[in-house]
């Protein structure tokens, strides 16, 4: 395969925020996750004619400034590591599917850095593949987009339920359901007034998922019990979303605070912030995502967004730029 011709291509994926079902989507369940108005670009230019063609990467993200290696050792690696992994397993990925002989470069840069927990991985993925595929001519369907990134994420971690590479594909408010038939629905609506406050950590994932497993392992009936729970919440969550009440979506997010409180992975700079949203006249506050830092979300009445994030930044809170989309 071909590039179509030298020049750059320009593309983007959003980041991410979880809104309900965080570890229990892991287990064959479902979540709700959204896209956010904060961006991974990337550019991409394939080049043709030389007998040894490179990979090269910069982003400084995650603190790659021209990195290079031959395509081929990209193409034998069996293990992905360190912070190009994503980006050299979406380029192993997309050569097993469509064969090419081209050197690769690729440059990023984010709206949002990597240590915030908004799904710069899967913006990479998903950006890579859709850029990858654009400088070949090659038209991949959100569907065949998002299985390839699911495969590409899975050769860097074992774990981890592909949910956050569907907001970063499809866009909008999305529900997953994370067993075949895997199913995404989405939800155009960039009404959701959600405020987004950093914890002033940043989280590792795959070790908050292998410690939930751990406890999982240990306490197999209470965690399913969580589990089903939280999935009952995802349900009758979407069920809000759907009519706009925000008053329900707001005590299901409580209640599933509790019930990642209750799985271990709460922090007191978590529980900090969602105890001060809802003193401020929160409808809901929770943390986002696997816990251990990173984001807390705040569902506030949307008369009240302004003046509850003046309030939260007030107390010195560190409130984020982004909007739902
Ligand atoms: O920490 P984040 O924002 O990457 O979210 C992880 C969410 C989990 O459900 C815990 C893991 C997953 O893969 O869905």
């Amino acid at each position: 395969m071909q590039p179509l011709n030298d020049q750059p291509v320009t593309v983007s994926a959003p980041g991410k925020l979880f809104i309900l079902g965080e570890h229990a989507v892991v287990y064959d369940g479902t979540c709700i996750v959204t896209a956010v108005d904060s961006r991974l670009r990337m550019t991409l230019q394939a080049s043709t004619g030389s007998a040894n063609p490179q990979l090269t990467i910069t982003a400084p993200d995650v603190g790659l400034d021209g990195y290079t290696i031959p395509l081929y050792s990209v193409l034998a690696k069996q293990r992905f590591e360190g912070p190009s992994a994503f980006i050299e397993s979406c380029v192993a990925v997309f050569h097993r599917q469509f064969t090419f002989q081209s050197g690769i470069q690729i440059e990023t840069s984010s709206d949002f850095g990597a240590t915030l927990g908004l799904g710069s991985s899967s913006a990479t993925v998903a950006a890579t593949l859709f850029g990858l595929a654009t400088c070949f001519g090659i038209s991949l369907s959100p569907g065949t987009l998002f299985q390839l990134g699911l495969e590409a994420i899975r050769q860097v971690q074992r774990l981890g339920s592909g949910a956050d590479l569907a907001a970063a594909v499809y866009g909008g408010i999305v529900f997953y359901r994370n067993r075949e038939p895997r199913q995404v629905t989405t939800l155009e609506t960039d009404q959701l007034p959600l405020l987004v406050i950093y914890s002033g950590a940043k989280a590792g994932t795959v070790s908050y998922v292998q410690q939930v497993r751990a406890l999982h392992e240990r306490w197999p009936e209470p965690v399913d019990s969580i589990i089903q729970a939280m999935l009952q919440i995802v349900a009758a969550g979407w069920q809000a979303l759907l009519a706009g009440d925000y008053p329900a979506l707001g005590q299901l997010m409580n209640m599933q605070h509790g019930l990642l409180h209750a799985l271990g992975v709460d922090t007191p700079a978590l529980a900090s912030i969602v105890f001060a949203a809802r003193q401020l006249g929160a409808l809901g506050a929770k943390l986002s995502g696997a816990g251990g830092g990173d984001c807390a979300i705040a569902l506030v009445a949307p008369s009240q967004y302004a003046a509850m994030k003046e309030a939260l930044q007030a107390e010195g809170r560190h409130v984020l730029d982004i909007q739902v989309n």
